[in-house]
């Protein structure tokens, strides 16, 4: 793709976990980018450290996408050329908690966006989807053809009525969409400056295993060892979050550089391709961090899917990307954020 540099992207919940990775991925190739977040479950601190990591000052608005005014006024004052919509809340036990919030923000943030966006000539969307549209699928690994089953949490219903909405502006003859399906993003940016940070405690199981061996959390909970799987614990694919930066990159290269400028939706999955057991991952854990992880056995975690993997070959063929980082550089990489974190946070407690 050339002349990146004259192309602005916007990037919505870019503050965030895999927006502040795509961010710093994305100034790397040379784009132009525009940060737009309300830190509901983001921190203004990552955009100095996207500052270290990229040398650039990036341009930043404080936006609530559930707001209309604010939308307007985002687009007001720039002129974008593609974007990547993170913005959403994502949690899965959060989303079945709390239901409204979730239809509300998700889906509200969704309409104003691509209204907006459309009315400003915008027409090139990045969609952060997730592998959780599948639902527990019946056949694996799981192409972008694989029937799309009964949404697990309202979180993931979210992100199938968001890909039925763009998928049905799509009449308007303008909008050219890609939906990037995520399987289960973990690790860090190999600076230690950003990396997993929420706002809550986070309960995916990367976080949970790095937090239990820095000492974080006395111990930490395998959810069922009773599954129709190797050792008994359910199987994931995890993807490095720099990999998965990487996509997007390749996905709005895509979008700029297509000569047809006639609607379409594209749909990729992100994932390693590779399935791995709760077990296994904690064992990878161990090797790599020198650790001896303390969990106990405990029920089956309410919704969780036995076993879900990817077929990555559209990715591959299509988008010419594929997961390079292994679940080793995964697993280092996030143990040596959770160190950076520790550091962090004795300094902030020593200041204050
Ligand atoms: C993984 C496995 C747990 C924590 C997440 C997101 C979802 C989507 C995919 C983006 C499961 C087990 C976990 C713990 C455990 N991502 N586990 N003890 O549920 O696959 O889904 O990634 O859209 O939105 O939620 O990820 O990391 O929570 O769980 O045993 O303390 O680890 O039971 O088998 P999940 P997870």
């Amino acid at each position: 793709m050339e002349n990146r540099s004259s192309k602005r992207i916007l990037v919505t919940g870019g503050a965030g976990y895999i927006g502040s990775h795509t961010v710093a991925e994305l100034i790397r190739v040379g784009y132009q980018v525009v940060v737009a977040d309300n830190f509901s479950n983001s921190r203004p601190e990552v955009l100095e450290a996207l500052h270290k990591i990229t040398g650039v000052a990036i341009p930043f608005e404080k936006t609530d996408f559930s707001s209309l005014n604010e939308v307007e006024d985002l687009f007001a004052h720039y002129q974008f050329d593609a974007i990547i919509h993170f913005a959403a809340f994502k949690s899965v036990n959060e989303s079945v908690q709390r239901p409204d919030l979730y239809y509300r923000n998700n889906l509200i943030s969704l309409l104003n966006l691509v209204d907006v966006a459309l009315k400003n000539g915008v027409n090139k969307l990045v969609f952060s989807s997730s592998c959780s549209v599948y639902g527990d699928p019946d056949q694996l690994p799981v192409s972008e053809s694989t029937p799309l089953k009964k949404a697990e949490s309202p979180y993931a219903f979210t992100k199938q009525i968001g890909e039925r909405i763009l998928q049905d502006y799509t009449h308007d003859g303008t909008l050219q969409n890609i939906f990037l399906r995520y399987f289960n993003p973990a690790g860090a940016h190999d600076s230690a400056l950003i990396g997993e940070y929420p706002l809550q405690q986070p309960n995916n199981l990367v976080p949970v295993i790095t937090q239990t061996a820095i000492g974080l959390r006395p111990s930490m909970d395998v959810f069922g060892s009773d599954y129709e799987t190797s050792d008994g614990t359910c199987v994931r694919d995890y993807i490095h979050v720099v990999d998965i930066a990487q996509a997007h990159v390749k996905a709005i290269d895509r979008l700029l550089s297509l000569v047809s400028t006639k609607s379409l939706t594209e749909i990729y999955n992100l994932g390693s391709g590779k399935g791995n057991t709760v077990m296994q991952v904690i064992h990878a854990f161990e090797q790599v961090s020198g650790q001896k992880l303390n969990y106990q056995i405990k029920d089956r975690r309410e919704g969780d899917v036995i076993k879900v993997y990817a077929d990555v070959s559209h990715a591959k063929k299509q988008l010419g990307w594929a997961a390079e980082k292994s679940l080793h550089d995964i697993l280092l990489s996030a143990w040596n954020w959770e160190k950076a974190l520790e550091i962090k946070n004795k300094k902030q407690t020593t200041i204050s």
